[in-house]
């Protein structure tokens, strides 16, 4: 079978290779599907993308066309995707449900840290010649602090194992906490563990029009002042408007993010300065001292890389030889 892969570095290629045991036919991509390259996958049975490809309908209709059955993602999210769309027109849509946790467990507590310890305010501040050590670089230490997971699924149960390892208390929230994982964290409702963290870390999956701008005002509020906020899940959930007020009001200590609001639209690109990246909400992000930004490379590890490429060709596998794929993903019932 013929698969189009889009989003593949140059450095993922061997992988992609060294894993084909079912010897698929493939075609690499280096750019994220967009409308302009679809046409790249005509021919194929199979369209494997990743997170921050265009899965709207007017590629799956494109899809539907040229005869492709098979839609399937290497991320866990799948907020990219318009699974309406995939249904109508019979296309099977499948995930990655899970890959190595601590790829993006180790990217989040490494910008939870950075925050907690002025790390990157105090760099910028030394590349400027400057070596003075402000009052408000005084801090806590992190065997005296709390954390607080927000969603403990695999990616955030790796991460509380992480703080723990370096002597954090770790609360968590969680809508259906494992009976096993309390011997990691603390349980609580969700006001109960914002109020006690000083790093609030969050990993729980976007779901459109349910949970968009969920990290509001209201949520900033609930958290101990000038405590930390990384998000390393997507950047619809955060509402820049109000990290950034919380951050000038002095309520907020710091905001950490691996992801921003129309990724789709930045990440891959260079703009060359702030000033040109084309979203106002991005840019006033970019520009706030004590806002770090990485441009979406939490998965980004030998690790993650394998395991995506292993579970999407077994994803192939099961669905060409079966006609069924247990990792499909349909629209959301209620
Ligand atoms: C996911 O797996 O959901 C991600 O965010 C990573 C993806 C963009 C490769």
């Amino acid at each position: 079978a013929k698969i189009t892969a889009y989003g593949v570095r140059p450095n993922e290629r061997p992988y992609f290779d060294r894993l084909n045991h079912d010897h698929f036919e493939m075609t690499y991509v280096a750019d994220l599907l967009t409308h302009a390259n679809a046409d790249q996958a005509r021919g194929a049975d199979g369209v494997l993308v990743r997170g921050n490809c265009v899965v709207d309908r007017e590629n799956l209709s494109r899809f539907s066309k040229w005869g492709i059955r098979a839609v399937f993602t290497r991320s866990v999210g799948v907020n990219h995707i318009d699974l309406a769309a995939a249904a109508e027109f019979g296309i099977q849509i499948a995930r990655v449900p899970g890959y190595s946790p601590y790829a993006v467990a180790e990217l989040a507590l490494t910008l939870g840290l950075s925050l907690f310890r002025h790390v990157d305010a105090a760099v910028q501040q030394t590349r400027q010649g400057d070596f003075r050590v402000p009052a408000s670089y005084f801090s806590r230490e992190l065997h005296t602090a709390t954390v607080g997971i927000i969603g403990a699924g695999r990616i955030g149960m790796a991460e509380a194992r992480l703080y723990r390892g370096l002597g954090a208390q770790v609360m968590a929230y969680t809508p259906h906490p494992k009976v096993a994982d309390r011997q990691v964290v603390t349980f609580g409702d969700r006001a109960t563990v914002l109020g006690h963290s000083d790093i609030v870390s969050v990993h729980v999956p976007y779901i459109p029009g349910e949970n968009d701008q969920s990290l509001d005002q209201h949520f900033l509020a609930q958290m101990k002042p000038q405590a930390v906020l990384v998000n390393t899940a997507r950047g619809e959930l955060a509402d820049p408007a109000a990290i950034l007020h919380a951050l000038d009001a002095g309520q907020l200590g710091g905001y950490g993010a691996d992801v921003v609001t129309h990724e789709t639209q930045l990440i891959g690109q260079d703009f060359g300065q702030v000033a040109t990246v084309p979203d106002a909400a991005v840019r006033q992000l970019l520009a706030h001292p004590r806002v770090m930004v990485t441009p979406h490379m939490g998965s980004f590890t030998e690790p993650a890389l394998e395991d995506m490429i292993k579970v999407s060709y077994q994803n192939f596998r099961e669905w060409w030889a079966t006609g069924r794929v247990t990792n499909g993903v349909s629209v959301r019932t209620h």
